[in-house]
């Protein structure tokens, strides 16, 4: 599975990136506004920090000028992947763009119809958000469930899972079970996914041990 940082703090993700482990970045208007940075320059610094795709959404919501703002994003970096909702204009915006050969990550997604719908546009990425379904007592692990279902279904539909708005380690977990393409993570969680007590716990008992025999490796 490939890790994406789903963040606009080109600190947080620059430090991410050192580790060799993340595969990309997605961002959206909020985590663009909550950078308080103007939005083609973080997304222009962001693609200079990570090689793989980075997501930068398109704000018009009519197809028109979704294609025209995404065509302006696409001229930033080579690793941009236009992000569009999933609306009819956006799918519109999709088929037109991803036509083009620009990859296109259609976000918003709440359905496995919709995320069908996505597939036949041309979309590069689907983006199922987790916890905002989670967050009204339904399933969000479900709906990537669904469309894995559907996706491996047929042949001719090759969007990747890009699991989305996730909020927790377990989220990363039953993505990568039922076999999402993609995790999109907050930096918090990701770090969080390295973590255990009993490694803790282990590794502080081996350096006791180790502290004993008064011998060095170096
Ligand atoms: O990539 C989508 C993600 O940023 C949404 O997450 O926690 O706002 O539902 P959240």
């Amino acid at each position: 599975m490939k890790f994406f940082v789903d963040s606009a703090d080109v600190e947080e993700i620059g430090e991410l990136a050192e580790t060799g482990l993340i595969d990309g970045v997605t961002t959206n208007p909020s985590l663009v506004a909550k950078s308080g940075r103007n939005f083609l320059d973080v997304v222009k610094e962001i693609c200079s920090i990570v090689d793989g795709p980075v997501s930068a959404e398109v704000t018009a919501l009519d197809s028109k000028t979704m294609i025209e703002e995404g065509k302006k994003l696409k001229g930033l970096a080579e690793n941009i992947a236009i992000k569009v909702p999933l609306t009819w204009d956006g799918l519109k915006a999709c088929k037109a763009l991803s036509d083009e050969g620009t990859m296109v990550n259609v976000t918003l997604c709440f359905s496995a119809n919709q995320a069908l719908l996505a597939a036949k546009a041309g979309a590069t990425f689907i983006s199922p958000f987790i916890g905002r379904l989670d967050d009204m007592g339904l399933d969000g692990m479900e709906l990537i469930e669904e469309i894995r279902t559907i996706y491996d279904n047929y042949e001719g539909l090759n969007t990747q899972i890009l699991a989305a708005s996730i909020r927790s380690v377990n989220h990363v977990k039953q993505s990568a079970l039922i076999g999402a393409d993609v995790a999109t993570v907050p930096g918090k969680v990701i770090k969080q996914l390295a973590t255990h007590p009993l490694t803790d716990k282990g590794l502080d008992a081996f350096m006791k041990d180790w502290e004993k025999t008064g011998q060095t490796i170096l």
